[in-house]
């Protein structure tokens, strides 16, 4: 490979650590990974965490403080964080890589969906994708689905015998961040991928039961599947301490769910990685003890 400076923005959440995680494995001493983290403190932490990797501070809601981060940088992978003004954080990221000049590969994440525009969550998206689309620069789109890893939140009633999840009869196919932070390394690393967008789901679709099941099958205790109200979901999930327009949203998302408009297996992933995606009864068994 070639010289080149990858920066990620975003770099110490969910989808930042698994990408630099991924990135440790296949990049060469030819290729620079440079982490922007909201402040040093996780700079630190993110070096200690992944030997050779370099880090800069950026506050996505003050863009000036991308300009040093873009210095020398050939790649880009941008992923707003769970923030209202996340399109306006992208924008910056964009106009700085625009500016830069050295940049010939922008990766943008983004949410499965998100051209339809029919909900708050793919709105904010694809108003950062086409943003990128019009800007000149080299991109890529990785839209993702519902986490795994979000379950982990589930635990507490899980553990009691019950999984409350409001979407009915609906099925959809939950995604392992670990897997994307794998592809989204294959992506940043190999040629190809202009002006390409990718739907990236897990691997099976599955219902509210069939997860409850596996949920029985692995702790080895009965979890009943539960769907609630919307507005019972609503309250739960402000008292859980969740800004209004990100509850109003997870409602939105949850209908889509409960519809089966999202009831769909992208063959992206695989196609990508060379091999299948983590399953979600894999990740339970891994996570196990989080659900006893
Ligand atoms: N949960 C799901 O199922 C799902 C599915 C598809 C897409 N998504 C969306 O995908 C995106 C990535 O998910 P994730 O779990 O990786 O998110 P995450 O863990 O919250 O990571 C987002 C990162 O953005 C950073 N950030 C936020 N505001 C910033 C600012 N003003 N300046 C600089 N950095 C800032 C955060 O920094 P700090 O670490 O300092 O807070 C954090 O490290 C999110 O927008 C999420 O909503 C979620």
């Amino acid at each position: 490979m070639k010289n080149e400076t990858i920066l990620i923005i975003g770099a110490a959440g969910n989808n930042g650590q698994a990408t630099l995680a991924a990135l440790q494995n296949i990049v060469d001493a030819n290729t620079h990974v440079r982490a922007a983290v909201r402040n040093e403190s996780r700079g630190q932490q993110l070096r200690a965490d992944y030997p050779g990797i370099e880090t800069v501070v950026v506050d996505l809601d003050q863009p000036a403080t991308l300009i040093t981060a873009f210095a020398g940088v050939t790649k880009v992978f941008m992923i707003p964080g769970n923030v209202e003004n996340r399109a306006q954080h992208a924008k910056a990221a964009i106009d700085a890589a625009a500016a830069a000049g050295t940049v010939n590969q922008f990766v943008l994440y983004s949410v499965v969906g998100a051209e339809w525009e029919a909900i708050l969550f793919a709105r904010q998206f694809r108003e950062a994708e086409k943003y990128l689309e019009a800007s000149g620069l080299p991109w890529t789109h990785l839209r993702t689905i519902w986490f795994q890893e979000n379950f982990v939140n589930w635990a507490a009633g899980i553990k009691q015998g019950a999984f409350y999840f409001g979407v009915r009869e609906g099925r959809f196919a939950p995604l392992n961040v670990q897997d994307i932070g794998a592809i989204a390394a294959r992506i940043l690393t190999t040629p190809g991928h202009e002006r390409k967008a990718y739907n990236i789901t897990g691997p099976e679709l599955l219902s509210g039961y069939d997860m409850a099941a596996i949920f029985s099958r692995v702790t080895g205790r009965h979890v009943d599947y539960v769907s609630p109200q919307a507005t019972a979901t609503y309250e739960s999930l402000i008292q859980d301490g969740w800004p209004e327009w990100q509850a109003k949203g997870v409602l939105e998302l949850f209908e889509v769910f409960a519809s089966n408009q999202a009831a769909v297996v992208s063959p992206d992933g695989e196609a990508l990685l060379g091999r299948p995606l983590t399953r979600f009864e894999e990740f339970v068994q891994q996570s196990r003890s989080t659900f006893i």
